[in-house]
């Protein structure tokens, strides 16, 4: 049966087709869309065929090879970027209680005073400012240091949002009440972060697949972002992660990730339900976890 030319509904990708795709958006930008997401990555590209009224996925193949532009628009539409201000408050706690006394400690005689944050995959801002805000409330005299905090994302439109600093709804349920009157201006009913928390962050389009040089880091998250990787792409990047590191410096995944087989030796430190990592102080150590009691 020939098809009908005046048809608008595209040809449904075959398996071979669907296979190119994941095979340039694995070289291209590491993400592995494998069996565990073949539910989700066949209909979306099909629904994306319909959107951008393209007949078939060899048009739309031959488009995202020849243009970046075309491959950038592609890529949103397949993002995950499920976020949330203080997604694992355990996370924001050990940063708060532990991390920041110490680094204080550490870099109390130090002139300038600078306390460097990589938010690595920071989808529509919330992670970062989340860290801001921890910082600005944790912190004694945050206004004495000078405090980066690098936020950055493949998505160009994730962080056109986050730039905008303008939240609402389950985005901000677990800020507090305290923390929205202090960190916030109120616009009806969404909420502006305030100049002063803005300004910490530096919001970047950057490719996590490339290397890029972001300079010397006391704190790393990556958090729900290598779950999406390959092994060997997960390890690279962990690699790199490490090496921007200073030593002491420490690096947080999300809940569900593991730091399994990777081929840096971070040590493991516990608060509370929250696990995180660090990079040895001197020559590295043997991998021993490290238990840190609530309110040790
Ligand atoms: C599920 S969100 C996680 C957001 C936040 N870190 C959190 O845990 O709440 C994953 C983010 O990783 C970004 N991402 C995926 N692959 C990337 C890559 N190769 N380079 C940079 N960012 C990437 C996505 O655009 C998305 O915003």
């Amino acid at each position: 049966m020939g098809k009908d030319k005046s048809s608008t509904m595209p040809d449904a990708a075959t398996a071979s087709e669907l296979d190119e795709f994941r095979t340039l958006i694995e070289e291209r930008s590491a993400i592995l869309f494998d069996a565990s997401r073949e539910r989700f990555f066949a209909p979306r590209v099909n629904q994306y065929l319909r959107e951008i009224g393209e007949q078939d996925a060899a048009g739309l193949l031959r488009r995202i090879r020849g243009s970046n532009v075309e491959y950038d628009r592609f890529l949103e539409s397949l993002l995950t970027q499920e976020t949330s201000f203080f997604r694992y408050p355990a996370i924001f706690q050990a940063l708060e209680r532990v991390v920041l006394p110490e680094v204080q400690a550490r870099k109390l005689w130090s002139n300038p005073r600078v306390l460097r944050i990589w938010s690595a995959g920071c989808s529509t801002g919330e992670e970062p400012y989340s860290i801001a805000i921890t910082v600005a409330d944790a912190l004694p005299f945050a206004d004495a240091w000078q405090i980066e905090i690098l936020a950055t994302d493949i998505s160009r439109e994730a962080l056109q949002f986050a730039e905008r600093g303008v939240y609402a709804g389950r985005s901000i349920a677990s800020v507090s009440a305290a923390q929205l009157q202090a960190h916030f201006s109120n616009l009806g009913d969404t909420w502006r972060v305030k100049p002063r928390i803005r300004r910490m962050i530096s919001f970047a389009p950057m490719n996590l697949a490339r290397s890029v040089y972001v300079g010397r880091m006391d704190c790393i998250f990556c958090m729900n972002v290598l779950m999406y990787f390959s092994e060997q792409r997960r390890n690279e990047l962990i690699r790199r992660f490490y090496d921007a590191l200073e030593p002491g410096g420490l690096f947080f995944l999300g809940h569900s990730e593991s730091m399994k087989n990777v081929p840096v030796k971070f040590e493991t430190a516990v608060y509370g339900d929250c696990k995180y990592y660090v990079k040895p102080v001197g020559p590295a150590s043997e991998k021993k976890p490290v238990a840190l009691g609530k309110g040790s």
